[in-house]
């Protein structure tokens, strides 16, 4: 969850890793330190709360050095606060540590340290690997084997980045299992470490990601992979191609605004290449779909955890309905504790934006142990969840900073529209002319979206109307569910208004007791085959007092003289409506958020990547 990042090199290493930590905030921001290492040893700042007080801080006592480490915090193990913040020191001032993940045995390590007279300082889990390196360099080992004997002693997913007075020509980083990613940085004459691309892409495209159980030795102009054992790994260097302008705010006041005005573009990008809009013909070269494979499969899982579960939802509708194979959609952190019937006809497909959280990694080895086909819907390129499956797809969005997601849930909407089609295709449940009408609708999407971002100031003046509610509740029924489950959890995490989204059908089944004149009530009403259904919904929710907020097609004038307030999209083909009815209520939550004075990009209590269980 926490962003880390190192520098060696002859810029002045505090500089970088602070812009690095600034495009990393995201991913935690209850509290932030940089250390470096000069030749007066190491010298630490570390603030509570956001980047910006560290920012202050290092303006009133600045930090200089070419060899330094950062990192932001999401607090597991101890209160937010200044001695819990990284990067954490051992007691003999030797050596300086960064940390993502949990220890799980810490107590257990950090009463026999406390034994051998180890003072410690903080009440994170992170010190104890910090002064174990130390113990380690006392008794003569170098840095790079204290670490490896240390992280031998570690129970739980760790990533770590460690410097040493003893040995300022270098930076020792590891990553055992999924505790957010390691990814080396090469420069020239200069190497930068960073959990996250985005934080070093200004400087180098050269990447290679540490895999778990990897630890790297980095030097100014080299750097050595080996194995926890200290056998010697060789590294693949990826090359990046996404653009460090796309990780800025520009014209916008928020990173998430941003995203939403992305969609048509990140649609575009995703879309592009994949599918020939005058044959039809989808084409998903990563996935590894062969005829056999797809025959063999008589199964599909979707895991996911949050809004990309809702994406899978979505996603079961899609491909139950195009290529007639039987979809479970499943929470990550609910399928990996039971016991799922999974074996080599069962293919099992992660959607993630981050390609890093833990629980999504977790239920995707878990089938891979039983067998099962591994895909993966991702957008960080070269993220874990990218690099252990047998076939994947990108979601071409392009990095997505703030922690709502937005563009990443409509991205991979529209890659799920191309597996149900791809499938569809090979399985023979669609024909060449169905196939060509599909390709058709989706060559209108971007468009569509683009006209309901034109309409901004109708929610921006939607928000003024119902930003002092205190619940909401979102209906929506069949492919649109999800869309209404997705638009209350926008609302809770960025406005911190209770909300409930429910499958309409079940409001009388319970929800229906929560609504009066307080309650205000957002129905997606579009045209589709249950309009009716849902209009019936509507007026239960009126006859109960409730305020109806409808969500309906341009042009259906009957809707006006139901709900209380219209607003309006372009018609849709129904396996795409998802995808434009999901922007205003993304637009709405956005505006409630700004009125109420939120912090929008980095609501409390949460991070981007979640990388702990
Ligand atoms: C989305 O707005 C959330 N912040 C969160 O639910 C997120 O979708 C979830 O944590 C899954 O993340 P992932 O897609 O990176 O796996």
């Amino acid at each position: 969850m926490c962003g880390i990042v190192g520098y060696i090199g002859p810029r002045q290493g505090p500089d970088v890793v602070l812009g690095g930590l600034r495009r990393l905030e995201y991913r935690g921001y209850d509290s932030a330190g940089i250390a470096v290492i000069d030749g007066a040893g190491i010298d630490i700042r570390r603030d509570v709360g956001k980047l910006g007080n560290l920012e202050a801080m290092l303006r009133q006592s600045p930090l200089a050095g070419h060899l330094a480490i950062g990192h932001t915090r999401w607090a597991t193990h101890g209160v937010p606060s200044q001695r819990n913040a990284h990067p954490h020191l051992g007691m003999e001032g030797r050596v300086v540590l960064v940390h993502n993940g949990i220890v799980e045995n810490y107590q257990s390590l950090r009463e026999e340290l406390s034994a051998e007279g180890v003072d410690f300082r903080s009440e994170t889990d992170t010190e104890v690997i910090v002064q174990m390196v130390e113990r380690f360099m006392a008794a003569g080992l170098s840095l790079e084997e204290a670490a490896r004997q240390t992280l031998g002693r570690l129970n739980g997913a760790n990533a770590v980045v460690l410097m040493s007075v003893d040995q300022p020509d270098r930076l020792v980083c590891a990553r055992i299992g999924n505790a957010g990613g390691i990814a080396l940085g090469i420069g020239a004459g200069e190497m930068f470490i960073a959990s996250d691309i985005p934080a070093i892409l200004e400087y180098t495209r050269q990447i290679i990601f540490l895999e778990s159980r990897q630890m790297a030795v980095v030097t100014v102009d080299d750097y050595r992979l080996t194995d926890l054992d200290g056998r010697p790994m060789r590294a693949e260097v990826h090359a990046i191609a996404w653009d460090p302008v796309s990780a800025e705010k520009g014209e916008y006041k928020h990173f998430m605004q941003k995203e939403i005005f992305e969609q048509p573009r990140a649609l575009i990008d995703t879309l592009g290449g994949r599918i020939d809009f005058e044959t039809g013909c989808v084409s998903l070269p990563e996935m590894n779909l062969t005829p056999e494979l797809v025959a063999n499969i008589d199964k599909l899982y979707i895991v996911a955890c949050g809004t990309s579960y809702y994406a899978g939802l979505v996603g079961k509708y899609l491909i139950e309905t195009l290529a007639r194979l039987p979809v479970e959609v499943e929470y990550a952190s609910e399928f990996r504790y039971y016991d799922p019937i999974l074996n080599e006809r069962t293919a099992v497909l992660s959607i993630t934006q981050s390609g890093e959280t833990a629980d999504t990694l977790a239920a995707a080895e878990q089938a891979r142990a039983q067998g099962a086909t591994l895909w993966a819907i991702v957008n960080a390129i070269g993220s874990q969840s990218m690099r252990l499956s047998d076939g994947t797809i990108a979601m071409h969005a392009g990095p997505e900073i703030g922690v709502a997601s937005t563009k990443a849930f409509t991205a991979s909407l529209a890659d799920l529209y191309l597996l149900a089609c791809a499938l569809g295709t090979l399985r023979g449940t669609i024909t060449p002319a169905q196939m060509r009408r599909l390709a058709d609708d989706v060559a209108r999407l971007p468009a569509l979206v683009g006209r309901v971002l034109e309409h901004d100031a109708d929610y921006q003046a939607l928000a003024e109307r119902f930003h002092r509610a205190s619940d909401f509740l979102f209906l929506g029924r069949g492919i649109n569910y999800p869309i209404a489950m997705e638009g209350a959890l926008k609302l809770k995490e960025i406005s911190y208004i209770h909300a409930e989204g429910y499958p309409a059908g079940e409001m009388k089944h319970g929800p229906i007791a929560l609504i009066d004149e307080e309650m205000p009530v957002l129905a997606i009403v579009t045209k589709d085959s249950l309009y009716e259904k849902m209009i019936s919904q509507v007026q239960q929710a009126k006859a109960r007092g409730g305020v109806v907020i409808a969500l309906a097609t341009e042009g259906d004038e009957a809707i006006r003289g139901e709900a209380d307030v219209v607003i309006t999209v372009p018609e849709a083909p129904p396996l795409l409506a998802p995808i434009v009815n999901v922007v205003p209520l993304q637009l709405l939550s956005y505006h409630i958020a700004v009125r109420r004075g939120a912090d929008v990009d980095q609501p409390r209590n949460l991070a981007k990547s979640v990388t702990v269980e």
